[in-house]
């Protein structure tokens, strides 16, 4: 294949605004939905939220900007990047591709899983999913329509398959035509709709104490190890949030133009990110609020709160169906997003890699994401007894990417820009088409000293208190 058809194939974001959609769609995803609102309920409200802040303008924008500027100054896939900014650490660039390659599968499961919902709710039938009396193992034993749901092969593997099928459509496309079209029309709606539940869920009776419980700083039993274990769940979800270490943003700053300020950019897909977990904790606080009477255990964690919760919470609000599939419809399109990029990450590496055409690379990336997605799959039905260190094969997945894999690429790329290639190489590329880079001084001590740090203290974390 020639260069420039090989360039052709690659592609490119044709605008400032189309990149920054695309990449804040990418970063807001399942994570901005049900975990942002579940971890501000639990650590304090109002402390959660102004360390959460503190972070993503200081730790989120150094690992974002230098992901992007890496990618953007190199031009190409991760494998290929991390290698030319320094052969001795091409590794990253394989650690880089495997995470997204690992974590696409069961993303696209979980996004079956939210479309399975948003067709119950779209068809009128939101009263059976907050219902719990389904036939269990013995007569005594009643499941929940979740459970139900993915017990069973058949109906989780199709809704699997759909949502793989719908995000490669727009990698397939490519990046122009594709991803950024499909983000210049999905976050806009994306916003009105958050926006418009979160206004409905706050004229709902009693949701005021939500609120108070949500946005006023709760210090009561805070004590030294809450402080701290506040920082890390913060800190972590920082990462997980803003698609950090998973060789997303390096790929997509390999299409973002030159001249384009990276650091408005970078401030703009952050406030995107920020805005919409702030506004779907004004959804889901208050509304789990109201419906449990006050009780604040019901924010629980894990996709309990998502699929086994919040449809009860529906099926009591007056007009929940409406409220219901709005939601579902909501959650489909951020996660859509966010799968795109995962895709689209490795979609680039088969390309380069191999050099192959964009429509191998993808069919090469849909078998591979079908085969390993289903394991997760058969995970939940006929392998379900299967527990590998305790826990289920998606979870397995989760962990071992999320807080493993992750936070080891974050830590050796800071190691990498502060101490191997030195700042120099991100400052030259912050400064392409822009004057001066404002945030040098803050950079520089975050990428050197305080993100490393960070890293540790999220790769510790886990360990920390299961002991
Ligand atoms: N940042 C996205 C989210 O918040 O859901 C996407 C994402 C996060 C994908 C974490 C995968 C993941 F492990």
């Amino acid at each position: 294949m020639n260069d420039t058809k090989k360039a052709s194939e690659r592609g490119g974001f044709g605008s400032k605004l189309g990149f920054i959609l695309a990449a804040a769609g990418s970063a807001v995803g399942l994570g901005n939905i049900w975990r942002f609102p579940y971890l501000a309920a639990k650590y304090g409200g109002g402390v959660f939220l102004l360390i959460y802040i503190i972070f993503a303008v200081t730790f989120g924008f150094t690992l974002m900007l230098t992901e992007i500027a890496i990618g953007r100054s190199t031009g190409k896939s991760v494998i290929g990047a991390y290698k030319a900014v320094d052969k001795r650490f091409s590794f990253l660039g394989v650690l880089a591709a495997a995470i997204p390659a690992l974590i696409l599968p069961y993303y696209c499961v979980i996004g079956g899983w939210v479309l399975k919902y948003m067709t119950v709710f779209i068809t009128n039938s939101g009263a059976e999913a907050a219902k719990a009396e389904y036939a269990g193992a013995s007569p005594d034993v009643k499941l929940s329509f979740f459970e139900h749901f993915i017990g069973q092969l058949v109906q989780p593997s199709v809704f699997f398959i759909i949502f793989v099928l719908l995000t490669s459509v727009a990698v397939f496309i490519g990046v122009e035509k594709g991803i950024e079209l499909v983000s210049k029309f999905l976050m806009p709606v994306l916003l009105i709709l958050i926006v418009g539940i979160a206004i409905y869920t706050l004229t709902l009776d009693g949701a005021g104490e939500g609120l108070k419980y949500y946005l006023l700083p709760n210090t009561k039993d805070f004590t030294f190890s809450k402080l701290m274990r506040t920082i890390a769940a913060a800190c972590g979800q920082l990462f997980y949030s803003m698609s950090i270490a998973m060789g997303i943003m390096v790929t997509y700053g390999s299409y973002m133009r030159k001249e384009d300020s990276l650091e408005n950019s970078v401030r703009q897909i952050e406030i995107f990110d920020t805005a919409v977990a702030f506004l779907a904790g004004l959804i889901i606080v208050p509304a789990v609020f109201v419906f449990s009477g006050g009780d604040s255990s019901a924010l629980n964690a894990g996709p309990g709160l998502m699929f086994i919760t919040l449809p009860k919470v529906f099926s009591e609000m007056p007009a929940g169906g409406i409220i219901g599939s709005a939601f579902f419809i909501l959650v489909a399109l951020a996660a859509l997003t966010s799968s795109i990029s995962l895709m689209e990450t490795v979609v680039a590496v088969v390309m380069e890699k191999f050099r192959l055409s964009r429509a191998k690379s993808c069919c090469i990336v849909i078998a591979l994401t079908l085969a390993l997605g289903m394991l997760s799959v058969l995970g939940y039905s006929s392998w379900s007894d299967v527990k590998i260190f305790g826990m289920q094969i998606l979870d397995l997945f989760d962990f071992t990417t999320n807080n493993l894999m992750m936070p080891v690429l974050a830590f050796l790329t800071c190691i990498l820009v502060g101490y191997i290639a030195k700042t120099k190489y991100i400052e030259e590329e912050v400064m392409y088409g822009e004057k001066r880079f404002r945030s040098k001084l803050l950079y520089s001590v975050m990428i050197k000293a305080v993100c490393p740090v960070c890293m540790i203290m999220i790769l510790i974390t886990p360990f920390v208190t299961e002991i």
